[in-house]
């Protein structure tokens, strides 16, 4: 390698994953004097309307204070004095709740593993014990009496996990092996003792899932000719997985986890192949984000193995009650670069799972199986419900309507196995609305409506997506070049998640009315005193409160300013009104959430800290991606 070349990997590897796909496959400009127009056109429409909408209609069939007599108090006590927003390398809550980390990256999962050490930051061998990096999505079980957590590990802290190498990238064949043991999914069982809650050493349910577990390909995709493999000749079985962003979880008690930004682990050593125009749909390139996986493991070259990125882009299930069981793809749900899944039931039991693409300008998607729901029925049952059934697009419409667009081989003329490989392609075919990245899809457990955070979209009235399809302002997503994000909130038609259409509103639109007046200011429930930007994770409580989770600009000034660290809010969807509850450290993001079984703990990620290099969370010494545990002073349920 050149120093040239070796500037360039280090370059890459210091990029977030959209900023990586941002250089390697940008999307095409959009030029011309129509495009301009259009563009134009459609933001002066929106503005024309935007007046009328804050005030009643499109923006809050609930959700703003219009909607809500002043003084009246909210429906959901949110319980706790909101904190200000601030940039400690600490986690900061309100007054009368506490914290403690529970695992962290290194942590060694079996005795006969290395206890993490800062100094060496262990080896492929110690990962193969201990917990990975970057934990992301999660979810809790309990299964024979015991707290199990399932929780994803999405890629690697470069600043942290190789700041034992130069240039903080792999040095050879240990390390990229030791990084495919930190990505995947780790399940863990977690006690309470005196010193609170701790992962259990040895627990017969402690497993790792890595980039090496054998996997069963299932569903539509299964066998096609575009899923073979030189090791795979059958297209039936995929080594791993990686790119483990949001979760999910069935009402049968599986877990599900979904790769999202998995192109960034592939390179192609022939520079002068041509990459398909399906794998550059994908952000598939020349070069990987640093991880060199390609150089050691010929699945991740394109050049030897075309076909392999086509086995990734999944949501894959997993039984964490049973360490023995084959972790499934689920091929039914679509490829895209998934964010999280879910799951609810239709009133007339189809199985009905809510599915974002997180890149700018792709899809919100909703898969329904064929069949009913039935509990208790045995697992060829629930194998059935995650294999048969149709996959659909959203369209949303400007007066605040919307209908879930069906991919099917009549209405996108694939055949259905293509349909689950090149799903971004389907759903361009039928004319879906490009979206500001949709990040994760939350189900209020009390009301039928679902919401999904978008997260943010510079390109938003600027360029068109991967694909080439326009990404017009209007509708759900209304700000040109959109920094801050927004959550978009469906109710479907009869109360229904099964009916082909629904009404939509915005429920939040952050921004900064320090610094802006208009859209860029926000909506009416965003104030000086709970500033964010980009929404990601959500999840309810059983309560029905809205937590919102951020992934977004740090900096705290210019646009930034008054934001502070990511941190976690909690809304309340019936008033609208908003509060920050968690603060987190330096340069982390903060993503996974839930609860124990008593509802008394509530587990949080903090992914990535100091991922610039400036934090030493949770210890004092090297940054690493941690699962902390908070609770209540007074010990009363807090979810
Ligand atoms: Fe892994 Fe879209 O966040
Ligand atoms: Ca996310
Ligand atoms: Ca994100």
């Amino acid at each position: 390698m050149t120093n040239r070349q070796h500037l360039d990997v280090v370059e890459l590897s210091k990029l977030t994953c959209d900023e990586f796909d941002e250089r390697v496959r940008p999307a095409p400009e959009q030029v011309g004097f129509e495009a301009v127009m259009q563009k134009a056109m459609s933001r002066r429409d929106f503005f024309k309307g935007s007046a009328m909408l804050l005030g009643s209609g499109l923006f809050a069939q609930s959700a703003f204070a219009s909607s809500q007599p002043a003084g009246e108090k909210s429906s959901v006590d949110l319980g706790f004095v909101p904190i200000e927003a601030n940039t400690n390398d600490t986690v900061s809550l309100p007054k009368g709740y506490r914290w403690k980390p529970l695992v962290s990256w290194g942590d060694a999962l079996w005795s006969g593993g290395e206890w993490f050490n800062p100094k060496t930051l262990t080896t492929a061998k110690s990962q193969g014990y201990a917990f990975g990096d970057n934990n992301d999505g999660m979810e809790s079980f309990v299964h024979q009496g015991k707290q199990l957590l399932a929780i994803n590990n999405e890629y690697i802290n470069f600043a942290s996990f190789y700041a034992n190498r130069k240039d903080h990238l792999p040095a050879g064949m240990d390390d990229v092996l030791k990084a495919q043991k930190a990505v995947g999914v780790t399940v863990v069982e977690v006690a309470e003792t005196k010193e609170g809650w701790q992962v259990v050493q040895d627990s017969p349910f402690n497993r790792k899932i890595t980039a090496q577990t054998p996997i069963e390909i299932t569903g539509p995709a299964r066998g096609h000719k575009l899923m073979q493999t030189k090791a795979d000749p059958r297209g039936i079985q995929s080594l791993g997985t990686w790119a483990n962003c949001g979760s999910g979880k069935t009402p049968w008690g599986t877990y599900l986890t979904c790769e999202e930004n998995f192109n960034t682990f592939y390179s192609c050593s022939d520079e002068s192949m041509e990459i398909s125009s399906e794998l550059k749909r994908y952000g598939v390139g020349y070069k990987d984000r640093g991880y060199a996986w390609g150089q050691f493991d010929e699945r991740f070259d394109v050049a030897k193995e075309p076909n392999e990125p086509n086995r990734s882009g999944y949501v894959v299930e997993i039984d964490p009650s049973n360490p023995n069981a084959k972790p499934k793809k689920r091929t039914a749900l679509g490829r895209f670069k998934h964010e999280n899944a879910e799951v609810t039931i239709s009133k007339n039991g189809h199985v009905v799972i809510y599915l974002g693409d997180d890149e700018r300008g792709e899809f919100l998607y909703r898969y329904v199986s064929n069949n009913v729901y039935r509990p208790g029925a045995g697992g060829d049952a629930m194998d059935d419900l995650m294999e048969n059934g149709t996959l659909s697009v959203a369209k949303f419409h400007e007066d605040g309507s919307g209908q879930w667009l069906l991919l099917t081989p009549e209405t996108t003329g694939m055949a259905l196995a293509e349909i689950c490989i090149h799903t971004r392609q389907a759903a361009s075919k039928v004319g879906a609305t490009t979206m500001d990245r949709p990040e994760w899809v939350a189900v209020n457990p009390h009301k039928a409506e679902a919401y999904c955070a978008l997260t943010n979209n510079k390109h938003r009235g600027i360029k068109p997506n991967k694909g080439g399809d326009a990404q017009p302002v209007g509708g759900p997503n209304p700000r040109e070049a959109n920094q801050y994000g927004q959550i978009v909130r469906w109710i479907p038609e009869n109360n229904d998640h099964g009916s082909e259409s629904f009404h939509w509103n915005l429920f939040v639109m952050a921004g900064n009315p320090l610094k802006h007046r208009g859209l860029k200011a926000g909506s009416q429930n965003v104030h000086s005193g709970n500033l964010f930007n980009s929404p990601d994770g959500l999840s309810f409580d059983t309560q029905g409160r809205l937590w919102i989770q951020t992934d977004g600009k740090y900096s705290n000034t210019g646009d930034f300013e008054g934001m502070g660290n990511n941190q976690m809010l909690v809304a309340d969807t019936q008033s609208g009104e908003i509060q920050r509850f968690m603060v987190g450290p330096k340069e982390c993001e903060i993503t996974g959430l839930t609860w124990s079984e008593d509802k008394k703990t509530m587990f949080v990620g903090i992914q990535h800290p100091g991922e610039k290099g400036t934090s030493n969370f949770p210890y004092g010494d090297i940054a690493r991606s941690t699962v902390i545990a908070v609770w209540r002073e007074d010990g009363k349920v807090l979810g």
